[in-house]
């Protein structure tokens, strides 16, 4: 085989993989660090409702997925975040409103309205800010949750805002867990 035609032969694999892949993506093993989605397709941003599968999310970790063309943060937290979110009186909060799209009515912002979870473990949210939309830092800022450094605001370990120019909580989308390990969104 000359170099040229061996190097034809990768290229068609390639090219073969690549097509599965992307095969995958749309039918629903929606499971990827936003990182390797950096250009989704217009098939997967349109998809009203994905399937994340969290087995591989420990208490203090974060899989950040990306559905409807947004980041969605989902997080395990630690028994220290989760009392510390509990420890926090609702009338100090700039928002002391739910802000979670899976509750009716008038929930107010304590930390069991906005967990997926009984046990308070699961966190699920949008990671775009309620300024001005831009994707907020884990583990960061004066509250240990959030924080969005366009313009220096601070969500605590709900995702709640305490402090800077956002005015609303960040967003909990329509989610449940459909079985153990996997969670769907929309
Ligand atoms: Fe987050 Fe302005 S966009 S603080």
């Amino acid at each position: 085989m000359s170099q040229a035609e061996e190097h034809q032969g990768t290229r068609r694999d390639f090219i073969y993989y690549a097509t599965a892949g992307a095969g995958a993506v749309v039918t629903g093993a929606a499971v990827w660090p936003l990182v390797n989605q950096m250009n989704p397709s217009a098939d997967v941003q349109a998809l009203a409702s994905i399937r994340v599968d969290v087995s591989g999310v420990t208490p203090g970790s974060q899989l950040t997925v990306l559905w409807q063309g947004k980041p969605v943060f989902i997080r395990a937290r630690t028994q220290d975040e989760i009392d510390a979110a509990r420890a926090v009186d609702i009338a100090d909060l700039p928002d002391q409103g739910a802000e979670n799209r899976n509750l009716t009515g008038e929930a107010d912002a304590s930390d069991e309205n906005r967990a997926l979870s009984e046990d308070g473990v699961w966190l699920v949210q949008m990671g775009v800010c309620t300024h001005l939309g831009c994707v907020p830092l884990g583990e960061q800022g004066d509250f240990g949750g959030w924080y969005c450094p366009c313009h220096g605001s601070h969500y605590d370990t709900a995702g709640r805002i305490r402090k800077g120019p956002a005015p609303r909580n960040l967003e909990v989308p329509v989610a449940a867990f459909v079985d153990e390990t996997t969670i769907k969104l929309g």
